[in-house]
């Protein structure tokens, strides 16, 4: 995209597809009947959200919060802040987490914790793709995708500092 930037796709649009079909098979055998509330984490999740709910077959319900742990680069802060709560009330709800990663693991333990507090009926974790070897604060990851190495990952929804969210395929950016 900009001329100095070198990408390699790391995850195909296609691989891609298929862990998205195979995650919203799990989610469809889990939730069918539950009415779940799907709650997205903004802005990364955006993208796997949008394809994820298109194999789900059946009622549900969508909300989005927007939290924010990195500054303007590839670096957490390992603070979080929650740019946008939840409007709704979730209490005796089926929640599911929808996120597009798990790194350090601080963005999702955080917002569990907030979740768990407002009394969901069941509360749960589908990450599309977790890069354990980063690690700090532990995380059970209910439905997850993929396993990624220790590489800054960006595209589809992720960013390097707004950028690059578009890519159809994840990619590793090399500066
Ligand atoms: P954590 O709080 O360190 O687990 O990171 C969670 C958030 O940081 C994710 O929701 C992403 O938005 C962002 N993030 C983590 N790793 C990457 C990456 O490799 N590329 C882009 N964004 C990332
Ligand atoms: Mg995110």
């Amino acid at each position: 995209m900009s001329s100095q930037a070198k990408l390699h796709v790391l995850v195909t649009r296609a691989e891609i597809e298929s862990t998205v079909k195979k995650l919203a098979a799990a989610v469809t055998a889990d939730y069918k009947s539950k009415n779940p509330l799907l709650l997205g984490i903004l802005k990364g999740s955006f993208m796997f959200m949008a394809d994820l709910v298109r194999h789900l077959d059946f009622p549900l319900e969508i909300e989005f919060v927007r939290l924010s742990s990195y500054g303007s680069g590839q670096q957490t802060s390992g603070k979080v802040k929650m740019v946008q709560g939840l409007k709704l009330d979730i209490r005796g709800r089926h929640a599911l987490v929808v996120e597009d990663i798990v790194d350090t693991g601080n963005t999702t333990a955080f917002l569990m914790e907030y979740l768990k507090k407002k009394n969901p009926a069941s509360l749960r974790l589908c990450a599309l793709t977790d890069k354990p070897s980063r690690r700090r604060v532990p995380v059970q990851i209910d439905y997850t995708g993929l396993t990624v190495p220790d590489k800054f990952l960006i595209g589809y929804g992720l960013d390097c500092a707004e950028k690059y969210r578009n890519l159809p395929d994840i990619c590793v950016l090399e500066e």
